[in-house]
């Protein structure tokens, strides 16, 4: 099969790299893709968000498969585009990507099926959502509606700083139309999971739990990044909370989406937070998430084209999906001032090294003139390791990336211990 890969970071590159271990697979391409997802797909100029330009290029090429995995793309349709175009799409259609596109969407979601969440009002006027937090005190959560890249999220500690957050994003525009509505929401305590489900609108296959850190700094410190590292499977989450959470919030959620007429084909992201009062839904996104997609496919014993054919053929309740024992950690090397400035253009030494002992998948890289790897974004690198257990694949992934240097890289040390 020839397989198109949307997308050109290091979910994009553990994605490749997986599925090009597929004997089903015989041509892969990403696009755009990046200097590191080069080794193991064919990457192609397009860029991810270009709708017409993705179909086009699948139809000219005869590609087999499409594999969308960002946000953008699937909000915008490319799935639904790529169908009308008879070429098979994993991903959510556009109507259904809508449960990571809309904040406000999702929070009603949840309410009218009974699953559970974070109290909320959504506010379209600024002065009254300033009187609500006024009211309500603080701690208290400020959300912009749209996709605004995981940092539209404001935790405040105070009713001065939820009411600062929403002046940013109501009044001086900080997220564009994204911060035109805001969600207010109770701020909910207690270890945070990431739960990835494959779906094919009607079954619901749930994959080993992760844990990202989005804080840039060590002890959860700092601005909320794209994700610095993540752990699988994570302790907190035991088998009794597993069926608990499929009880009450997979299965729920899948049904409600198909009650709605949107059905969700592809990968299903639950955020969640294990509360005193059980677990609740913090966020749905409609992807595999960046970095845990890392973890978690290093932990996929099974052909991952079966699956992900199988979500678009409505046939996932007849594979048989298995998962190897132990542990995964991927450290995320960042450019220093990630995620505010940062520089880029730096060369990588070491990524041989790293690579005896660990899969360094790539997030923002290039080659330079010499085909020499150089860094080409905030988050470069993601040095991934299994282990037997999450103490041996923590090590063995610390050990591996401090093989690897470039100027002004920054990573956490705590990765699997923050918490
Ligand atoms: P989100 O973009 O919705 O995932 O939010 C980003 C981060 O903000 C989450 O990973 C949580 O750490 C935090 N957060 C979001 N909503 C809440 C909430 N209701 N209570 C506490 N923390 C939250
Ligand atoms: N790691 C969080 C996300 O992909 O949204």
């Amino acid at each position: 099969m020839k397989v198109l890969v949307v997308g050109g970071g290091g979910r994009e590159h553990a994605i490749c790299w997986k599925l090009a271990q597929s004997p089903k697979v015989t041509e892969l391409y990403c696009a755009p893709g990046n200097a590191g997802i080069a080794q193991v797909a064919r990457c192609v100029p397009v860029g991810a968000t270009d709708v017409e330009g993705m179909v086009n290029w699948a139809r000219e090429n005869a590609v087999d498969f499409v594999m969308v995995a960002p946000d953008d793309p699937l909000a915008m349709g490319m799935v639904d585009a790529l169908e009308a175009a008879g070429i098979p799409a994993f991903g959510p259609r556009k109507n259904a990507a809508i449960v990571e596109a809309s904040k406000a969407f999702s929070k009603e979601l949840m309410k009218k099926y009974r699953i559970p969440t974070a109290r909320y009002e959504t506010f379209t006027d600024m002065d009254a959502a300033l009187a609500y937090v006024a009211k309500q005190g603080a701690p208290i959560v400020v959300k912009a509606d749209g996709l605004a890249l995981g940092k539209g999220v404001t935790v405040a500690a105070t009713v001065e700083e939820a009411q600062d957050a929403i002046r940013a994003m109501m009044a001086d525009g900080k997220f564009g139309s994204s911060g035109s509505t805001v969600v207010i929401e109770e701020c909910m305590t207690g270890p945070e999971v990431t739960v990835l489900a494959f779906t094919d609108g009607k079954t619901i296959v749930p994959m080993p739990s992760s844990q990202d850190h989005k804080r840039v700094f060590d002890g959860n410190r700092g601005p909320n990044t794209g994700g610095m590292g993540a752990i699988s499977p994570v302790p907190a989450y035991t088998p009794e909370m597993a069926s608990r959470c499929m009880e009450e919030i997979f299965r729920p959620t899948v049904d409600a989406l198909r009650a709605e007429g949107r059905p969700f084909q592809g990968v299903l992201y639950f955020g969640l937070m294990l509360t005193p009062d059980g677990p609740k839904v913090v966020e749905y996104n409609a992807r595999f998430g960046d970095p845990e997609c890392q973890v978690v496919l290093s932990l996929l014993d099974s052909d991952l084209m079966d699956i992900l054919q199988a979500c678009v053929d409505g046939t996932l309740d007849q594979v048989d999906i298995r998962w190897k024992d132990g542990a995964a950690c991927v450290v995320v090397l960042a450019s220093g001032g990630y995620p505010t400035s940062y520089e880029k253009g730096f060369p990588i030494s070491g990524l041989e090294e790293a690579g005896e002992t660990a899969v360094v998948f790539h997030a923002g890289t290039k080659l330079g003139p010499q085909g020499e790897y150089l860094t080409n974004g905030g988050r470069v690198l993601g040095v991934t390791a299994t282990g037997g257990t999450l103490e041996e694949a923590i090590a063995a992934a610390y050990d591996a990336a401090r093989k690897i240097s470039f100027e002004k890289m920054h990573f956490r040390t705590d990765i699997g211990r923050a918490f």
